[in-house]
């Protein structure tokens, strides 16, 4: 029994590092957050009934726990240094030159350039013995950093286990920080609590490594890339060169980025900075320049140091993302859902090649917390496509003409009282859709891209529709005619024909497009398409319960209050009656009659390869045949369709007591 129990915990240990291993260092994912989920829960459980068979390189060793009082101080055995900086191409010509200066003709002949990106994160150290993490500390000064071992151990990138040939001891150093996605989404929950939002993803990143409470660091989800190697003891892998180091501590499990690239002279280098500088909005992480290396050990051995950086390496730094401006005055923008969002208007100020003049100061609490005034001088920050915010305000530089921001207490769009449900950040006009914003918004949401695609119908005709009192709901742009277009002013001929074209050829959305173009709170792309999966109809929606909403993977309360709410509100009920005299939803698959099908009522779960099916290709199938397709075993579950390798899911339904068919016997009676 024992053995069978350590072989899954083995097995299951082994799989869920494999699939961490594809998801955070070679980006590629082969397993639904739910099914990996359930694989983490089979072993924890399993772990909890057998705690003497916990692996040392278990997955569940890093979720954190442990609660310090405070860091320990720990001295690097060897110090860590910095980086000269360069700030632009004259520089990294000296830098070249100083080094060509202290080589010989031959050593010069073996020479050659290592480039990588200059993470925005921490420095951090991790030692390694016989294969096992031992401890990790942060930079500090170089000489003395803080024992971080529990929080790095819960960085998913990082193995707590070596494989392959490791050395007896290795220190690995490298960066910690946190993607721009993690970062955006922790800020936002911060702010909906009422709480501080980080100033950047580095801030973020560092916090969260000094976090006392490991739990707590394991949450903010950080990520690392190795760069470098400390001491190393023992090494079965002889490395003659930074790079060849780099793809050793590839093969030892450790991530690196994969945006490192060899360079053969200082032009290459130029030519680097200049390619990863252009894609620097569209990196998943920040950079804040490009570091070059000298690649061969040899000749980094004999350029040395100068103080307390290498001689043999340098930071071409970008320039920075934040700037210095002045706040003219705050806007109050209205949402479509009546959220009212205060914006800075800027006196322009170049960031990083970007002209700002607006920013979010996202809500109230926010613009108290920044004791922000009218006529401050506003460090502001911009990131890849967010927009750019106000983080702080220069309190040095404050003058007497400032005045304070006025919140308003009643919408400015349409005058209705601004209402703020106690314990949301959000205050929201209360006017719904006799507010012209909240028309227009929710008109612009409706036709956009991934909604009902009327392409042509921008910003500008719509607020002129709402204003002009043609359009008032999403069901009004189907009533349109040419004529009452043409007396509008700049309407010509060829624009009307256009735009009554493109309505016209959205009249049969697809049932997730649909969904999504109601503008349901919180319901956005993703969860209109799981619910236009999981429903039959429009109608199968219009009369499901908040209940069974949450039965669904990935909607909470909140969503499913949301939903339940605007399917029994009236003003939606018309306008759902009215947009489906004129559209005709394409539903997944052909339904006739709901009722009537093979599968109706039943709840399907499919697990495991299929010989036949795809993962899409199964899960169409059963919705064609009427069933409702599940991610998770439950006890609402009808039958699960085993293929080969089926795992948790299977003895979970085994467990309950679940009907289970393999594909043959589904194949025999349902055939194609
Ligand atoms: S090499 C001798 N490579 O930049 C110094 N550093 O000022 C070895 N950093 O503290 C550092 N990305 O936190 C190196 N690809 C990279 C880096 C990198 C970011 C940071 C690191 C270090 C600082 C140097």
């Amino acid at each position: 029994m024992s053995d069978s129990i350590r072989d899954r915990i083995a097995e299951l240990v082994a799989e869920i590092n494999r699939q961490n291993y594809n998801y955070h260092v070679l980006d590629q994912i082969e397993l639904t957050d739910s099914e990996f989920d359930a694989l983490f829960l089979e072993l924890k459980t399993l772990e909890a009934e057998h705690p003497e068979l916990i692996l040392p390189n278990s997955p569940t060793q890093k979720v954190g726990g442990m609660i310090l009082k405070e860091f320990n101080q720990i001295t690097h055995e060897m110090p860590m240094l910095s980086l000269d900086n360069a700030f632009n191409e004259d520089d990294v010509m000296r830098f070249d030159e100083r080094i060509r200066e202290k080589l010989t003709s031959s050593e010069l002949a073996t020479l050659t350039y290592w480039a990588e990106p200059k993470l925005d994160g921490l420095a951090i150290s991790i030692l390694y013995e016989n294969g096992r993490l031992v401890r990790a500390a942060t930079r500090g000064d170089g000489i003395q950093g803080e024992d971080v071992t529990e929080n790095v151990k819960t960085i998913q990138s990082i193995p707590l286990v070596l494989t392959g040939n490791f050395p007896a001891r290795l220190e690995v150093r490298g960066e910690a920080f946190m993607r721009k996605s993690v970062f955006e989404k922790l800020n936002l929950a911060r702010l909906k609590k009422n709480e501080k939002p980080f100033a950047n993803p580095r801030n973020a990143a560092a916090g969260s490594i000094r976090q006392l409470d490991s739990k707590i660091a394991a949450e903010r989800q950080l990520s690392f890339y190795a760069y470098g190697i400390g001491i190393i003891e023992e090494n079965p892998q002889e490395f003659t060169a930074h790079s060849e180091a780099l793809i050793g501590l590839q093969s030892l499990g450790l991530p690196v980025c994969p945006l490192n690239q060899s360079a053969k002279n200082v032009k290459d280098l130029i030519a680097y900075q200049e390619k990863i500088l252009s894609n620097r909005d569209q990196l998943p992480y920040e950079i804040d320049g490009v570091v070059y290396k000298v690649d061969q050990y040899a000749l980094q051995e004999k350029l040395g140091f100068v103080s307390r950086a290498p001689r043999f390496a340098i930071a071409h730094k970008f320039l920075a993302m934040e700037a210095r401006t002045t706040l003219l005055d705050v806007d109050f923008q209205v949402g479509r859902t009546g959220s009212i969002t205060p914006v800075a208007r800027l006196e322009p100020v170049n960031v990083a090649g970007v002209m700002v003049s607006n920013a979010t100061l996202h809500n109230e609490d926010e613009i108290n917390r920044l004791q922000v005034m009218i006529g401050d001088e506003v460090m502001i920050r911009r990131a890849g496509d967010v927009i750019p915010q106000v983080i702080r305000v220069v309190l040095e530089h404050r003058d007497e003409n400032v005045r304070p921001i006025l919140f308003p207490k009643t919408c400015p769009v349409c005058d209705s009282a601004i209402e703020r449900v106690e314990g949301e950040a959000v205050a929201r006009c209360t006017g719904g859709f006799s507010c012209k914003a909240q028309r227009i918004e929710r008109l612009k949401h409706f036709v956009s891209r991934k909604a009902m695609d009327i392409e042509g119908l921008g910003e500008k005709w719509l607020e002129i529709f709402v204003n002009e009192n043609l359009v008032t709901d999403p069901a009004d742009l189907y009533v349109l005619n040419k004529a009452q277009l043409l007396e509008l002013p700049r309407m010509g001929e060829k624009s009307a024909d256009n735009i009554l074209a493109s309505i016209e050829g959205s009249k049969q959305p697809k049932f997730s497009a649909f969904l999504y173009s109601l503008g349901i709170r919180e319901i956005g792309e993703a969860t209109a398409r799981v619910l236009a999966d999981q429903y039959a109809s429009l109608e199968a929606l219009q009369n499901e319960t908040a209940e069974n909403f949450q039965k669904i993977d990935d909607i909470g309360p909140v969503m499913a209050n949301h939903l339940v709410e605007f399917f029994r509100n009236e003003a939606s009920q018309q306008l759902l009656q009215r947009l489906t005299s004129f559209v005709e939803i394409q539903y997944p698959a052909p339904i006739a009659n709901a009722g009537d099908l093979p599968l109706s009522g039943e709840t399907w779960v499919a697990t495991g390869s299929l010989a036949h099916f795809s993962r899409d290709g199964i899960k169409d199938r059963l919705i064609e045949l009427g069933a409702k397709v599940a991610s998770s075993v439950s006890k609402n579950t009808t039958v699960v369709l085993a293929g080969e390798k089926a795992g948790s899911k299977l003895s979970k339904a085994e467990e309950l007591g679940i009907t289970v068919m393999n594909e043959e016997e589904f194949l025999a009676k349902y055939p194609l």
